[in-house]
């Protein structure tokens, strides 16, 4: 198993490329699987999580190769209806092949993704959605057996309970092909939602008012393929710009979606640090000490704060002057990183769904071990502005989301090596 080793005391300075977007990258992926001819994604990050999609997508007779960071996706010669367990517990995300394949196939077996590093993870929305849709769904130890009644499923009006991203896209991509209308009310409105809805659009589907909470999608027979550029990752941006927060710097994000990022940024600027934004990079400039963020920081679906930035900002301000309070009201187990900070030094209290953070003087290395992907970020971020040495083990849960984090910060002047 490989760890990194941190260094902390180091500034943090320079330029950084931000990577394409996992959560972007990861249904555009899945959506693939829906159109007659090739696609050709740039910008697409490498990452163990779309290594995954891709092991999937080859799966099931749709070849995917990689250069670089492009990614050619030939679904021409697709056979497959079934995703095995193993490669469907890879990752948690496979459950949005689920919408890709009913609207190209008309049925698909995949598996219940269980729970996971973020506690109980329910598909209960997927499934009473696609139901409406006409679609069959059977549960037999652990497999989800789906198939529509028809040639293909039905447009139908879904209202969604909760503003569920993968939800939103499980629907979408269903509907596209789909025979008539379908209407999301209360849909997701991530901008990733929308560079899925960019993709699709570019393949020929009909949808329109993605970034909104009500979708509306008129099916099509069949799409085409296309070339399209997954967007920046914000919650890289987020992550680069809390590390720098933490450890004091002065850096400039290029290939930023700058508007996307606000609700970051915005919380970011009652640090104290300096933030200035271009069409397309973040400036930021972090004096020795950040202060404490004066308003409740609350996770909410976009436009709200991101919960998966909690991790690293909480990191951030575990030595900022004063006390933070955060609130995380998007998953029931995304504290699960607080007991590492606590183990380096800082003074953390959680009841429920808020945790108080009082920023200390100073954290100290300690050995610690990532729980899940933004909270090993988090273990990171902590790392770089303690005293002496971290030692942070598997990393493996970082590799699904940052590309080559140790070479990012090294070039950013921090000590990080991986072992
Ligand atoms: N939920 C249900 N029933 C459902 C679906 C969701 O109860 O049928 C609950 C979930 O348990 C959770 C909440 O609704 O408590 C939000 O879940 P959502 O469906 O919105 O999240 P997701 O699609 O599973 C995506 C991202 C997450 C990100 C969330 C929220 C991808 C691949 N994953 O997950 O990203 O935190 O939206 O923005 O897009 C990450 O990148 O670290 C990550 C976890």
């Amino acid at each position: 198993m490989q760890r990194f080793i941190v260094n902390g005391g180091n500034r943090l300075c320079g330029e950084l490329t931000l990577q394409g977007s996992k959560n972007s990258a990861l249904p555009i992926m899945a959506a693939a699987l829906l159109c007659s001819s090739e696609c050709v994604l740039h910008g697409c990050p490498r990452l163990t999580d779309v290594y995954a999609a891709s092991r999937i997508l080859n799966h099931l007779g749709c070849r995917c190769s990689f250069s670089g960071h492009t990614a050619v996706i030939d679904p021409s010669q697709l056979s497959g209806t079934e995703v095995p367990e193993k490669l469907m517990h890879e990752m948690r995300s496979s459950i949005i092949f689920m919408g890709a394949m009913l609207g190209r196939m008309g049925e698909c077996t995949v598996s219940v993704p269980g729970g996971c590093e973020l506690g109980p993870r329910p598909i209960d929305m997927h499934l009473s959605a696609l139901r409406k849709m006409d679609v069959d769904i059977r549960e037999r130890g652990g497999r989800i057996i789906c198939r529509v009644s028809g040639k293909r499923a039905h447009g139908a009006k879904i209202s969604l309970n909760f503003p569920s991203v993968g939800a939103t896209e499980n629907i979408i991509l269903c509907a596209v092909t789909a025979e008539g209308e379908t209407v999301i009310n209360n849909a997701a409105r991530e901008p990733e939602i929308c560079d899925l809805c960019a993709f699709l659009r570019k393949c020929g589907a009909d949808i329109s008012g993605d970034g909104e909470s009500r979708i509306v999608i008129r099916g099509k027979e069949s799409l085409g393929g296309c070339g399209h550029t997954i967007m920046p990752d914000r919650i890289a941006a987020a992550t680069y710009l809390s590390m720098t927060a933490a450890a004091g710097g002065e850096i400039i994000l290029k290939n930023a979606c700058v508007p996307e990022t606000e609700p970051f940024l915005s919380v970011l600027e009652q640090t104290g640090c300096g933030v200035y934004t271009t069409a397309d990079r973040i400036y930021m400039r972090s004096g020795p000490r950040i202060k404490a963020v004066r308003d409740r920081i609350r996770t909410m679906p976009h436009p709200g704060f991101p919960t998966d930035a909690q991790a690293v900002l909480m990191a951030a301000l575990t030595t900022a002057e004063g006390t933070s309070v955060f609130e995380e009201n998007i998953f029931d187990c995304r504290y699960r990183h607080t007991d590492a900070l606590i183990k380096m030094g800082a003074d953390i209290q959680v009841l429920g769904k808020v945790a108080v953070v009082k920023g200390v003087e100073k954290l100290n290395g300690a050995p610690v071990e990532a729980t899940d992907l933004r909270g090993g970020a988090a273990m990171v971020c902590a790392a770089l502005s303690a005293e002496g040495t971290t030692e942070i083990s598997m990393i493996n849960h970082i590799d699904r989301g940052y590309e080559n984090m140790e070479e990012a910060v090294k070039a950013l002047g921090g000590d990080m090596i991986r072992v």
